[in-house]
Parts: C-alpha cells; structure tokens; sequence
C-alpha cells in the first residue's frame, strides 16, 4: 500500500468531516434588526431638535401628511428644529397610498433644498414616502431602478419616523410600499436602508386620529401581530414582541375608538404598533398581507380596512397548523377556558379576532367595500406572486386563495 496515499486520504476525510461540523454548527440563527434610537412617549417630538443635533443633522426635509400638516401637528417638531439651529423645509404632499408621482416631487424637493436628513411625519404613507424620497435623494436613481430586482444602491442622507397612526409600524421595519405608475399595483420593497435611523414614538400626535382610521390602523397592527406570531421565519424575539402587541391592542384599541383622547390607550397603541412593526419586519406576515395588498391596491381599500376583513378567513385557513399559537392568542384575549381542548381554544382565538372586529366597526365583506368576483382569479394570481407569501405557516394555492376571497365577500 502507497502510504503518501494513505495519510493524504487521511487528511482529506479530517478536511471534510471538520467542514461538515463546522457547517452543522451554526443552527437556528436568525438576524433581529431595529431603528439604532427611539424615543417614545408623550411629548416625545419635543426633543426632535436635540435628538437631530445630536446625530449633527443640519439641514432636514420633513416629508409629511397633507391633513397632519394643515391639522398643524408639525408646529412642535418645527419650533424643536429652529431652537437646535437646524434648517428646514417641508414637503407636505403626502395623501393616502403615496404613488410613484409624489414620491418624485419629493425627490425634487431634497435635492433643491440639499437636506442631510429626511423625517417622514404622518402615517405609514408618509413614512414610506419619506423612506423612498431619502433613498432615491441619496442614490441619484429613478424609482424604476429602485424597484427593479438586484439594486444594489444605499442611502447616505439620514432618516427618521414621526409616525402619527398606531398601525403600519412603518417607524421600525426595513420596507416601503409605494403605489406603482398604474396606481393599481403596490411596490413592496425590502432593503436594510429602509430602516430608520431614527424613530419617535408620541402618542400625542395621534390624539385627534378619527374613530374610523383609529380603527382600520389599528387592525392593521393587531393583523401585523398575528400574522408575525404565526410566521414560518419566527423567532422568540419576534414571538415575545408579538404576543406583548396582541396584548395591548387588545384591550387598549376598543377603547381609543371609542375615546380617542384616552392618553394611556394612545400610549398602548403607539407601543403596540412599534412592537408589531418589529415582530413582522424580522419574522415576515402571511396570507392577509399578500391577499390585502392586492385587492387595497385594485379597489382603493384602506389597508387595515382591507386586512381585518380577510384576517379571520386566513385565520381559519391557517388554523390546520396553528393551534397552539390561535390557542394562546385566545389566551391573551381572556376566552381561553380550563376545560376547552386546543383545538376549541383555537377557535375562541378566531372567533374573539372576529368580535373585535364588529365590535370596532369595521366592514365585513370585500364585495361592499368595492371587490369585484370577476378579478378573483387575476387576484389570486397576484396574490401568489407578493412577497409576504413565503412566509405564511400553511401552504397556500390559487383555489385556496379564491376561496377565501369568496368567503371574505360572502359569495
Ligand atoms: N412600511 C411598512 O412596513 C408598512 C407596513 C404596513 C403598511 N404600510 C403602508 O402604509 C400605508 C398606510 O398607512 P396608514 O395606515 O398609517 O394610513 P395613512 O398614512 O394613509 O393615513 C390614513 C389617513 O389618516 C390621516 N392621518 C394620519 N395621521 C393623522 C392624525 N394624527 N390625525 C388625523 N388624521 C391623520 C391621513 O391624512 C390619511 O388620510 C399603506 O400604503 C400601506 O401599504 C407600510
Ligand atoms: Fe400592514
């Protein structure tokens, strides 16, 4: 026997045994990523000017909502900024669902005013505004190459959230949703320099919110909560964040619509909604936000409006693989009894989802709010295509996806 060829052999199985250990080694990693600050609580935006200093900001875009800017919610945040010597400019023309237009005049806007920092001021479509107006400023690129798979651009000019609804979360995820040219597609982007430098969190700001946006946002919320609780790509930091947002959404959302001056209440949602944001920008959602975001984008369906209807259909769906979890959500909804199996916990978890829902108000039936049964198929379809797709615990096909629509319509 040749032993050069022995002891080379010897070397080579050492070689691939250590790199199948060192392989096997990192097990069950996952990433957690956040804002690097966050200041919440009420009068929070009083410290805008010093939290802006601090991070040597000079010259700051704020890009806000069109009604929080004329409801003159800024006026604190702007006299903050004067008194830290930090100049300002304002680009007020965020409406509801932002699309690619606006985002450009925002461009146009920075780039005049040469802003070092961008402050997203309003709800989720400011922020994502903000987030893609900061992007687009800092790479000198269209909103095509943006979008487009493979951008490998990043962000230079600084960023913060003001959010001023308890929903979308939009303060502390790495993703931006913006109305496509056709404004009947949503852009969904997810890019670690979406996420905030900086996030202040003042539940004062939202103490004017309507009953009625006070109730679809924090759907919205509680719908990010449960979809993140369940996710496949669910971690137990993510699972902890989740179950404390279902907790104070639960008892503190029946109240803020019907007394939208209730400060603890607002402060619940507020922290609720960051909770919630954190959990599903590092776990994923699921099947209500992959349905949602196209039938919101096709019929003009506010987001969370559109999430609550479909969120105890997919929940019912889900609930083939997601007992233990439906079953403590009933848990923290207070339904829960001894006596009940799994599988009856599991069912009071959805049925308290869907008394929630009633009791708020919000619409029950995707054909009343302006779906049409002759897109169900294209929806469907599309449906299967977003990204929040993969991560939905049961595996989901277009008849499954048809059905629930179907459901969700009554037809
Ligand atoms: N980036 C993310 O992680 C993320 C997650 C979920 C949803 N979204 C996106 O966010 C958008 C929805 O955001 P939203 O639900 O916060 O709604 P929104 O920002 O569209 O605001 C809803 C309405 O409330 C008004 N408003 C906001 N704050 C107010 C206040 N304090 N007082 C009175 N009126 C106020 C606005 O003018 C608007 O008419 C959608 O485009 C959705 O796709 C983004
Ligand atoms: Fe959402």
């Amino acid at each position: 026997m040749n032993l050069m060829q022995t002891s080379i052999n010897e070397s080579m199985i050492a070689d691939v045994v250590t790199q199948t250990v060192d392989e096997l080694t990192p097990r069950n990693l996952f990433h957690f990523s956040a804002p690097r600050q966050t200041l919440v609580g009420e009068g929070a935006i009083l410290k805008i000017g010093t939290l802006l200093q601090d991070l040597n900001v000079v010259h700051v875009l704020i890009v806000a909502d069109k009604v929080v800017y004329q409801k003159g919610l800024l006026s604190s945040a702007l006299r903050s900024l004067a008194r830290a010597g930090i100049e300002t400019n304002v680009f007020s023309g965020i409406e509801r669902e932002p699309g690619t237009d606006v985002v450009q005049q925002g461009v146009t806007q920075l780039k005049q005013c040469n802003a070092d920092f961008v402050l997203g001021f309003g709800g989720g479509s400011a922020l994502d505004a903000a987030k893609v107006i900061a992007m687009l400023g800092s790479c000198n690129c269209t909103i095509e190459e943006f979008v487009s798979p493979g951008f490998s651009g990043r962000r230079t000019i600084g960023l913060g959230a003001v959010p001023t609804t308890a929903g979308t979360g939009s303060e502390v995820t790495d993703i931006s949703v913006i109305l496509g040219p056709d404004r009947e597609k949503k852009f969904l982007n997810k890019h670690a320099d979406l996420m905030p430098d900086l996030a202040v969190v003042d539940p004062g700001l939202m103490l004017n919110l309507p009953p009625s946006v006070t109730a679809a946002t924090g759907i919205d919320a509680l719908t990010h909560a449960i979809e993140a609780f369940t996710a496949r790509n669910a971690n137990p930091i993510s699972k902890a964040l989740a179950i404390a947002a279902i907790q104070k959404l639960v008892h503190a959302l029946p109240i803020v619509v019907g007394d939208g001056e209730d400060r603890e209440a607002r402060l619940d949602m507020a922290t609720a909604a960051y909770e919630a944001g954190l959990a599903f920008g590092n776990a994923g959602l699921g099947l209500v936000h992959a349905i949602s975001h196209q039938v919101g984008a096709r019929y003009k369906i506010a987001h969370g409006v559109a999430n609550g209807i479909l969120l105890p259909f997919v929940m019912v769906f889900n609930g083939l693989v997601c007992r233990s979890e439906y079953a403590a959500i009933a848990q923290v909804f207070g339904v829960a009894r001894d006596a009940m199996t799994e599988r009856q916990r599991c069912d009071a978890g959805v049925t308290a989802v869907r008394q929630l829902l009633a009791d708020i108000g919000l619409p029950n039936s995707l054909v009343a709010a302006g779906a049409r049964p002759e897109h169900f198929n294209e929806l469907a379809e599309a449906a299967l295509q977003d990204i929040c797709i993969v991560d939905n615990p049961r595996n989901v096909t277009k008849a499954d996806i048809i059905a629930i629509l179907q459901q969700a319509s009554g037809t």
